[in-house]
């Protein structure tokens, strides 16, 4: 039964075939993937790596009237520009050097059924340019064929980016986010999902001791509040990743919070080795934030801005240096998410609103 308080007090929400997760996020999610599965129109998933984007692409398709039909997944992040035109439209022999035979493309090969556009943030723009001519049209032609083939297929496409901010930056076609954002869904992050975690671990932690025919059935409690308290920035991979690899190490009946990374932990000597660490910088720091408090504390009204925004610009200048000016390396560099990045960029004016930095 749906909690009378959720936004659809209609429409089940249960978690979906093979979803763990009980939260009010995610109960809102299982909510829309049952409204949206039963239209044909395109499906736009949205959320950070690991949050369950193909797992909704496929329940979308398995809820849909196109279930007996194909559902094909492509990754538009894991080609090059020439290889995602082939693979997502075929082509015909002799169209570039590697073409030695004719190719069916995806799309035809999903017809009847859902395509699953995958990272579609990294297509080119010129790919953009042929993606919004299927959606509209629903025809294209092989690479190098004057052929028009019609297809009958429903659209699910992710990102683990805004896509409006892509669009605002120039490197994502409005008209084609348009048309794919018909039906948004945001997939939550893990550390919004509260208890989750923890009948995710329980899962997992199932699913793995059996896989590895261990007897493993609790967890300690100090374990359980570590993951708990962790940010998850990889989202439910991660944890999947961290609990297999605890029952792979684990001699016990009991999942002990040594087997989990110090990441998780807190256990920081290892932790902060894979971050950012000023260790060397530390004295200047203090020296910095000495003089700044001298001077400032005549005025003293807004302190915190007054230390931290010159050394997040500086910090900020410095990383995006070394990262060629890539946002996206950068955010990684410094741990945040690459919408946050960009914000904080336009704040200090290093970036531009519609363009590069
Ligand atoms: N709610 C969930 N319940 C159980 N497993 C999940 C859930 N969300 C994600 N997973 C698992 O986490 C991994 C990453 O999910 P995936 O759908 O590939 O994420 P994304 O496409 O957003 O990166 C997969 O192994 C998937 O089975
Ligand atoms: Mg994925």
């Amino acid at each position: 039964m749906p909690d009378p308080k959720s936004r659809f007090k209609n429409v089940d929400d249960s978690p979906l075939d093979g979803l763990i997760g009980e939260s009010a996020v995610m109960r809102e999610t299982y909510q829309l993937t049952r409204k949206f599965a039963a239209s044909g129109a395109s499906v736009l998933l949205m959320g950070e790596t690991g949050t369950g984007k193909e797992l909704i692409a496929s329940s979308l398709h398995q809820l849909s009237d196109r279930a007996s039909g194909p559902f094909v997944r492509v990754n538009c992040g894991a080609l090059t520009e020439t290889l995602l035109d082939s693979e997502l439209f075929g082509h015909v022999k002799g169209s570039f050097t590697d073409a030695i035979r004719d190719r069916t493309g995806r799309f035809e090969a999903a017809h009847g059924g859902t395509i699953f556009l995958d990272e579609i943030n990294s297509t080119s723009l010129t790919l953009q340019v042929k993606l919004l001519r299927v959606l509209q049209e629903r025809e294209f032609e092989r690479v190098g064929d004057t052929r028009t083939i019609p297809v009958d297929v429903r659209v699910i496409a992710a990102s683990n980016c805004d896509l409006n901010e892509l669009v605002a930056e120039g490197k994502f076609r409005e008209d084609l986010f348009w048309r794919l954002n018909v039906l948004p869904i945001r997939l939550p992050t893990l550390r919004r999902r509260g208890n989750d975690v923890e009948l995710l671990v329980k899962y997992f932690l199932k699913f793995y001791a059996q896989r590895n025919a261990k007897q493993i059935t609790k967890v300690e409690p100090s374990a359980m509040q570590a993951l708990l308290d962790y940010a998850w920035p990889g989202n439910v991979r991660e944890l999947q990743n961290y609990i297999e690899r605890a029952v792979v190490l684990s001699e016990d009946e009991v999942l002990e919070k040594k087997l989990l990374p110090a990441a998780v932990t807190g256990n920081t000597e290892a932790a902060r080795s894979t971050v950012f660490r000023p260790s060397d910088d530390e004295s200047l720091i203090r020296e910095f934030v000495e003089s700044h408090i001298g001077k400032a504390a005549v005025e003293a009204q807004d302190l915190h801005k007054q230390i931290v925004d010159p050394v997040e610009k500086e910090l900020l200048k410095q990383v995006m240096a070394g990262c060629n000016q890539t946002q996206t390396k950068a955010a990684q560099r410094l741990g945040i998410n690459r919408n946050t990045l960009y914000k904080k960029l336009l704040e200090h004016g290093l970036a531009k609103q519609n363009g590069k930095s």
